[in-house]
């Protein structure tokens, strides 16, 4: 019986599998779910993201930020813009290449001093703040006071309980550049 139920829950698994593999390859989500299932657990609330708006609204009203197309997000192995990129394409997950899924440690928890660059290169979170928050700072000097969002629960919607120490935070990392 318990056999019987694990054979049925592996072959559904897999058909699902195929499922999400096809819809994956063809179309865009308007919104997606920053919500990576490498991390264990999100400590933060989990990041709505407009793709959609951000690959055509945005993209056509500020064309100075958007020189490479998809490719000011999407890269390749060598970090060369995917410019051609178009709908319908195959993407890969940030995962696959900033494959620590964390914030770099701080402070004391730091093992090494790694440079920013490495730190970018290597955990997945930093990765995608360099990214949104890098075009957004530069988008928040040119178009002031319209404000792209660089503070955390502007990202991260504030979960249940959680404190509010959160901009504080952000501004001190944002003195240090
Ligand atoms: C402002 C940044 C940005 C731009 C511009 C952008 N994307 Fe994305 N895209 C992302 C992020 C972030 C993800 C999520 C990646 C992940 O989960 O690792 C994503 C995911 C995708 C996915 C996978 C969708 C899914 O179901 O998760 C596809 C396909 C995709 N993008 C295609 C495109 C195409 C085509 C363009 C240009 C027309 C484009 N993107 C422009 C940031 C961007
Ligand atoms: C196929 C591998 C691969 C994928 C997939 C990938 N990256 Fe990268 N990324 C790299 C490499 C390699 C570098 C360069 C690292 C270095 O500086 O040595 C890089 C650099 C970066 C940088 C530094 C920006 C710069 O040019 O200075 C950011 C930000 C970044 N990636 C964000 C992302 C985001 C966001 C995604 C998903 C939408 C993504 N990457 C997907 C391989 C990848
Ligand atoms: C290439 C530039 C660029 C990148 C990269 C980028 N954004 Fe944006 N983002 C914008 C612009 C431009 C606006 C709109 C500002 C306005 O018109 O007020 C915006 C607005 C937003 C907003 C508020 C309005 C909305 O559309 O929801 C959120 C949230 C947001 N971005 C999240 C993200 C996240 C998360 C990422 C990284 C995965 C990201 N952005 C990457 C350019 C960018
Ligand atoms: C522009 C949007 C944006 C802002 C601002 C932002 N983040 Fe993020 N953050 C993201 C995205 C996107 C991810 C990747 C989540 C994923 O794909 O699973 C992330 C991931 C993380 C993670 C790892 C995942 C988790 O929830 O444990 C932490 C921790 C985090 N951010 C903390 C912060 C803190 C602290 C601040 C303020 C100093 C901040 N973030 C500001 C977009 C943002």
């Amino acid at each position: 019986m318990k056999r019987k139920l694990l054979k049925i829950s592996v072959i559904s698994g897999i058909a699902l599998l195929f499922v999400v593999a096809g819809i994956y390859a063809k179309t865009v989500p308007e919104v997606i779910e920053l919500n990576d299932p490498a991390y264990e657990e999100h400590k933060k609330g989990v990041v709505h993201f407009e793709h959609k708006k951000h690959q055509n609204e945005y993209a056509k009203q500020y064309p100075e930020f958007y020189k490479n197309g998809c490719g000011e997000c999407h890269h390749d192995k060598d970090n060369k813009p995917l410019t051609e990129l178009k709908e319908g394409d195959d993407v890969q997950k940030c995962i696959e290449c900033h494959k620590i899924a964390a914030e770099a440690p701080k402070g004391k928890k730091a093992p090494k001093k790694l440079s920013k660059k490495e730190k970018i290169k290597e955990y997945h979170a930093e990765a995608l703040h360099e990214n949104c928050k890098g075009c957004h700072k530069k988008f928040n000097k040119k178009y002031k006071p319209k404000k792209a969002p660089t503070t955390c629960t502007t990202c991260h919607p504030k979960k249940a309980g959680e404190k509010d120490e959160d901009e504080e935070e952000d501004e001190e990392k944002e003195d240090k550049g």
